[in-house]
């Protein structure tokens, strides 16, 4: 619960701004070190005890096409992030998928 409470204080400040981050990737970047910098702000482990687990994704979302969506459109929530793209959301992406399990 507590998390949930910390996503909403910071997308009220976000929602202000049009919820778009203009956060953009160095063109050495891995995809944990943009994860870091651009998404754990947000996202942490989901159980301290296991912080190799970052999401819990429904079957359905369990693919690239997803997160990629994801990153880049954002939701009411989550900022968009036009500026990751290409093999940056290619990497970021791949890392999203292997620290997630499936619902
Ligand atoms: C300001 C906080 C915030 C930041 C920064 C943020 N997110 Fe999110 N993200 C959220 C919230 C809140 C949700 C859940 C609600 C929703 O889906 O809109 C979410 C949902 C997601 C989901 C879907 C999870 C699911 O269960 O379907 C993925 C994947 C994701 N974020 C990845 C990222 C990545 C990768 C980044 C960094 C580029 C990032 N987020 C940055 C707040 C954030």
């Amino acid at each position: 619960m507590k998390k949930s409470y910390r996503f909403s204080t910071l997308c009220i400040t976000l929602a202000i701004n049009g919820c778009t981050s203009d956060f953009k990737p160095d063109s050495s970047a891995s995809g944990e070190q943009i994860f870091q910098a651009a998404c754990a702000e947000c996202h942490q482990p989901l159980d301290e005890n296991v912080p190799d687990v970052l999401f819990e994704l429904h079957p359905k979302n369990m693919n690239a096409g997803f997160v990629k969506h994801k990153i880049y459109t954002g939701s009411i929530r989550m900022p968009k992030f036009p500026n990751i793209k290409g093999s940056k959301m290619h990497s970021l992406s791949t890392y999203v998928l292997a620290h997630s399990i499936s619902k």
